[in-house]
């Protein structure tokens, strides 16, 4: 098992080729190409190298990575950042603010999404000291809205025309309280 694997969740009984079989740990630089690969396939907001490079290096410990029988099937990028706090009036704090999460389509629904956001919420926290965490999605995007909700998210706003194509947004949060 690699050194920096955070969890195993194996669902597959004595099938070892199963789909079903995945673990999460800490990105290094040689998954990058990986990680942008699934960005591509998975979304339209697309970034740099880079920026993969950059954030990786600035925040390591958030930057995490689904594998799959050896294959990178998801990714979970964020960036700690001093915000006013979403559900404090007038109060800065120390928020991790996800940039962005994917999974390959043909990985979804067998929990890899859950599991990584719930691995980088207690990152966030432990380790860089976060008590909330925020993110935006389109208002289209039902599934991972269905997904932030389901770990506690709340819908705190609404960006009119945050993306390039006019769509707005969500901006999600939640405080890092209670973690299960
Ligand atoms: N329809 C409805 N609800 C869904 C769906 C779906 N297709 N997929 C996930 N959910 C919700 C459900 O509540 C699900 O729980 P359940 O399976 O018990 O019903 C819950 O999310 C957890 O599902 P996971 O299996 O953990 O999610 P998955 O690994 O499939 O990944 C994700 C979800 C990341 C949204 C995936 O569909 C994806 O990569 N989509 C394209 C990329 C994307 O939209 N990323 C988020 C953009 S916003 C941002 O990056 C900040
Ligand atoms: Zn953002």
């Amino acid at each position: 098992m690699p050194k920096n694997c955070l969890i195993v969740l194996g669902l597959m009984g004595l099938d070892l080729d199963s789909r079903n079989y995945f673990l999460i740990r800490g990105a290094s630089e040689e998954d990058l190409l990986a990680v942008m690969n699934i960005n591509r396939v998975c979304l339209p907001e697309n970034y740099t190298y880079s920026f993969f490079e950059t954030i990786l290096k600035s925040f390591p410990k958030s930057f995490l990575v689904a594998e799959v029988n050896g294959k990178i099937a998801g990714y979970i990028m964020c960036r700690v950042e001093r915000i006013f706090s979403k559900f404090q009036r007038f109060k800065i704090v120390k928020a991790g603010h996800v940039i962005s999460i994917a999974v390959l389509p043909e990985y979804r629904r067998i929990g890899i999404a859950a599991s990584i956001m719930k691995n980088a919420m207690k990152i966030l926290r432990d380790e860089y000291g976060c008590s909330e965490i925020f993110l935006e999605v389109r208002i289209s995007n039902t599934p991972a809205i269905n997904l932030y909700e389901k770990l506690g998210f709340i819908k705190v706003d609404r960006i009119k025309g945050y993306y390039m194509d006019g769509e707005d947004a969500y901006l999600m949060a939640r405080e890092l309280t209670f973690l299960e």
